[in-house]
C-alpha cells in the first residue's frame, strides 16, 4: 500500500486509472476479455480502484469530501463503461467487428433519399390537373415513321420541317425504305395515332420526349419534353381551345398568370397560335395550338363536316422553369446533384 498521498496527487490518480480501465473495457472483444478488465479494475478486494479507495483514509480531514466526490464519480464513469462494453459484446458479430474495426461511437450512416425529376413531377402535375378537366393520357412510340411525324400532320414532302438537318433520321432499312424512321420531332404524332384508332369524341393528352439538333441554350434542348392537348368532337370552337389553355394555366401557376395567343401557322392546324405566358417582366413561349386542319381529320378517317377539334403542344421544361424561375433549362440535364436536390 502507497504511503499518504495529498489531495492532488490522489485526484490526479483516480483520473490516470480512470482513462485506463475505460480504454481496456473499450478494447475487450468478448465475454471473457472484459471480465478480466473489470477484475482488474473494480475487483471488490484487490480490483486497481479498490486499492486506491485505501489512499482516501490517510487524506487530510478537509481534503476527504472533494476527494470522495471525484473518487464517486469516476466509480460512476467506470460503471456505465462497463454496462456499454457489455452491450456492445452482447450484439451479433458482425463482419466489421469481427474485423476488430468496429466503433460503436461512430454516427451512422446518413442514407439520402431520392427526389422525383422538376421535369417528370411538372409532367405528374399537368397530367393530374388535365386529368380534372376531362383529358386521359395517351402514349405513343418515340422512334416514329415519316407518316406519324409528317406526312398525316399535313406537312407536305418538300416542307422545311422534314429537313435532315432539322431532324434525328434513323439509318432504319436504308434509304430505299418506303418507311424511313426518325426521332419523333413532336407529340403531334400521337394525335395521329390515337385518332387512327378511336372514333370521335377524343379528349386526350400526351406527354413525352421529343428530339431535335437545336444548339443548346438557355431555352433549348436537343432533347426535350411536350405535352400534347387534342379534343375533338361535335361544335368544338377556338374559345374552349383558350378557355382550356387558360384554366391549365391559372391551376397550374396560380391566378396571376397571363396568357396571350399570337397568329401563327401550323400545317396540322388551321387557324393556329403561339401560346406565350408572362414571365417576369415579358413572356415566354409556352407552345402552339390550333383548331385541327379538316386534311387532318380526313387523313384518320373523321368527317370534318361532322366533328371540329382543338390541338395544342407546350414544351414541358418551359413550365417547369416558369414555375420554379429557372433561368436556364441546361441545369436541368447537368444531373447536378446539389441543384436536382433542392426540388
Ligand atoms: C410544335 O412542336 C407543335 N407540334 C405544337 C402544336 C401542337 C401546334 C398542336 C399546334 C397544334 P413548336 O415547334 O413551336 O411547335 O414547339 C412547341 C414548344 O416546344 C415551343 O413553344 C417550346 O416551348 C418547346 N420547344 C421547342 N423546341 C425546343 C427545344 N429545343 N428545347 C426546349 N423546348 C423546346
Amino acid at each position: 500500500m502507497a504511503g499518504a498521498v495529498g489531495l492532488a496527487e490522489f485526484l490526479s490518480r483516480v483520473d490516470a486509472l480512470r482513462q485506463e480501465a475505460v480504454a481496456a473495457f473499450h478494447a475487450a472483444s468478448d465475454t471473457e476479455s472484459l471480465e478480466k478488465a473489470r477484475i482488474a479494475y473494480l475487483g471488490a478486494k484487490s480490483g486497481r480502484l479498490r486499492a486506491l479507495q485505501k489512499n482516501l483514509a490517510g487524506l487530510d480531514r478537509a481534503d476527504k469530501p472533494q476527494a470522495g466526490q471525484g473518487f464517486n464519480r469516476v466509480k460512476r464513469d467506470l460503471d456505465a463503461a462497463l454496462e456499454a462494453a457489455s452491450k456492445r459484446i452482447a450484439q451479433p458479430v458482425t463482419a466489421e467487428r469481427s474485423a476488430g474495426i468496429f466503433d460503436p461511437t461512430v454516427p451512422g450512416k446518413q442514407l439520402s433519399l431520392g427526389t422525383i425529376h422538376p421535369v417528370t413531377q411538372t409532367m405528374l402535375d399537368v397530367a393530374e390537373i388535365m386529368g380534372r378537366l376531362g383529358f386521359t393520357v395517351a402514349e405513343g412510340p418515340e422512334v416514329e415513321d415519316e407518316w406519324h411525324n409528317f406526312g398525316a400532320l399535313n406537312i407536305p414532302r418538300s416542307h422545311p420541317a422534314r429537313d435532315p438537318l432539322d431532324n434525328f433520321y434513323l439509318a432504319v432499312g436504308g434509304k430505299s425504305s418506303p418507311r424511313q424512321m426518325l426521332l419523333r420531332s413532336q407529340t403531334s404524332t400521337v394525335q395521329i395515332r390515337v385518332m387512327e384508332r378511336t372514333r370521335p369524341p377524343v379528349r386526350i393528352i400526351s406527354l413525352g420526349r421529343v428530339y431535335r439538333p437545336d444548339t443548346a441554350d438557355a431555352t433549348h434542348y436537343p432533347m426535350f419534353h411536350q405535352i400534347e392537348g387534342l379534343l375533338v368532337d361535335q361544335r368544338v370552337t377556338m374559345a374552349d381551345l383558350k378557355s382550356v389553355l387558360r384554366l391549365f394555366a391559372m391551376s397550374y401557376f396560380g391566378g396571376d398568370v397571363h396568357i396571350r395567343f399570337r397568329p401563327s401557322f401550323f400545317p396540322f392546324t388551321e387557324p393556329s397560335v403561339e401560346v406565350d405566358m408572362s414571365w417576369h417582366e415579358g413572356w415566354i413561349e409556352m407552345g402552339g395550338a390550333g383548331m385541327v386542319d379538316p386534311h387532318v381529320l380526313q387523313a384518320v378517317g373523321y368527317d370534318p363536316e361532322d366533328v371540329t377539334g382543338f390541338a395544342f403542344g407546350l414544351g414541358v421544361e418551359r413550365i417547369c422553369m416558369r414555375r420554379y424561375g429557372l433561368t436556364d433549362i441546361r441545369h436541368l440535364y447537368e444531373n447536378d446533384v446539389r441543384f436536382l436536390q433542392q426540388f
